[in-house]
């Protein structure tokens, strides 16, 4: 599914991060940024220890905030290191974390004039965020991203089965019939 705004695309699609081709893919990274398994893993398999050394060299990144680095032997030329919280049940602030991570990263891509980023489901697999309610955070993040200023022209959300793809499919819809909120 792609939604355009401000002549800017938000599109929804099925598939690996590891190989998008976008400016910089997005991990869902820990606050050590010490490499996990979930995507965390596939990046790191995927681009090689390059990775890894700059985030030894960041020595970690607050949870609700994103970490950039260079993308080793992936197609994307940047990794955005992004921290969601874990899922404590929702009243510990989970939502304005969530929406922080989102938020630093679309900065972080900006900052560097890219035109295009590629973001996984950050906290919805080992973290437990349930997924209807993060896509919303996630959604409404990239949307008032999209509608201010900024260099990105595409923004990917690149959802890791079906099931996924159409829970946010249909937060997506739903946003935009209440007018993008
Ligand atoms: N491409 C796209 N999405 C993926 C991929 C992939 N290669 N692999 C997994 N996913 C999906 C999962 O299905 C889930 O929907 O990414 C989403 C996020 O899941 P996790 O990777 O578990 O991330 P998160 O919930 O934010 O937990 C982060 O897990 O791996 C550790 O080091 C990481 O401690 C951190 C924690």
């Amino acid at each position: 599914m792609r939604y355009e705004i401000n002549g800017r695309i938000l599109e929804l699609i099925e598939g690996d991060i590891t190989a998008q081709t976008a400016d910089a893919i997005v991990n869902a990274a820990n606050s050590g940024l010490r490499g996990g398994a979930g995507v965390d893993g596939a990046i790191h398999r995927a681009g090689g220890p390059e990775i890894m050394r700059e985030c030894r060299q960041l020595g970690g990144c607050q949870t609700g905030s994103a970490c950039i680095t260079t993308a080793g032997r992936l197609r994307a030329g940047y990794v955005i290191h992004a921290v969601g919280p874990v899922w404590r049940g929702g009243d510990q602030g989970e939502a304005e974390l969530l929406a922080g991570a989102y938020r630093r990263s679309l900065e972080l891509a900006a900052e560097k004039g890219l035109e295009s980023i590629a973001f996984p489901s950050i906290s919805t697999g080992a973290y437990r965020y349930p997924l209807a309610e993060a896509a919303a955070v996630a959604l409404a993040a990239v949307m008032e991203h999209l509608s201010g200023e900024t260099s990105l022209g595409r923004v990917s959300f690149v959802l890791f089965n079906g099931e996924i793809h159409e829970v946010y499919r249909g937060v997506l819809e739903q946003q935009i019939r209440n007018g993008g909120n």
